[in-house]
């Protein structure tokens, strides 16, 4: 997606070969424009998947999970981060490491929103190592729903969750792949 990658040349901050900060459309203010586009171009790739709702994690990954839904014509349900498990009988919990964090947080989403059968699309900002999709991939499976696939907006190539999801067998689709970030320069695949 050309918009996003010029986005990205235009305002991203590289700060380590590993991480690039896009405070400024995605992770802190938002540019409302461009996200409408995301979810517009995230509908095209997905139209064919039977999605029955769209699934993300709070908080950056909300605005384009939104802006998908609502081009599909469907919810949008986003699992909820909890500072400590607590054990719930109407809800699914999954633990979900961070690399970018260094933390551990545990994902929830209530058993009200996440029916069995239902075609579930998952979409978050970025994948790095692919913690959060697995999360929230295992919360999906334990429901027994199925993943209808996951959109991804930035996909960093040089780290694996985007190749082990596909090696599941999952359609990974992504905006846009960052191949390289050494030196602060930006190569996209
Ligand atoms: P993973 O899920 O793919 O393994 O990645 P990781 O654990 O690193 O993700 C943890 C958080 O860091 C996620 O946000 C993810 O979107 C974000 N993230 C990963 N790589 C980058 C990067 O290069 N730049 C930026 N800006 N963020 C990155 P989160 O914890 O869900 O927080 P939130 O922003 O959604 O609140
Ligand atoms: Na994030
Ligand atoms: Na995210």
């Amino acid at each position: 997606m050309d918009l996003l990658k010029n986005k990205i040349l235009e305002v991203g901050v590289v700060i380590s070969k590993d991480v690039i900060k896009l405070d400024s459309i995605l992770n802190h203010q938002v540019d409302p424009q461009l996200t409408l586009e995301m979810g517009k171009v995230f509908a095209t790739r997905f139209r064919e998947a039977a999605v029955d709702k769209v699934m993300t994690i709070e908080s950056s990954g909300i605005p384009i999970a939104f802006a998908t839904a609502l081009e599909l014509g469907v919810p949008l349900v986003f699992a909820r981060r909890k500072k400590t498990l607590t054990t719930d009988d109407d809800a699914w919990s999954e633990r979900v490491p961070s690399f970018t964090k260094g933390i551990v947080t545990d994902i929830m989403v209530s058993k009200a929103y996440l029916r069995e059968g239902e075609r579930v699309l998952i979409i978050d900002d970025f994948i790095a190592n692919g913690d959060a999709a697995r999360g929230l991939i295992r919360v999906i499976r334990r429901a027994g729903a199925e993943i209808a696939a996951v959109g991804i907006a930035v996909e960093k190539t040089f780290q694996s969750g985007g190749r082990s999801i596909r090696e599941e067998g999952i359609h990974v689709e992504s905006l846009v792949k960052i191949a390289s970030m050494e030196n602060g320069n930006i190569i996209f695949e």
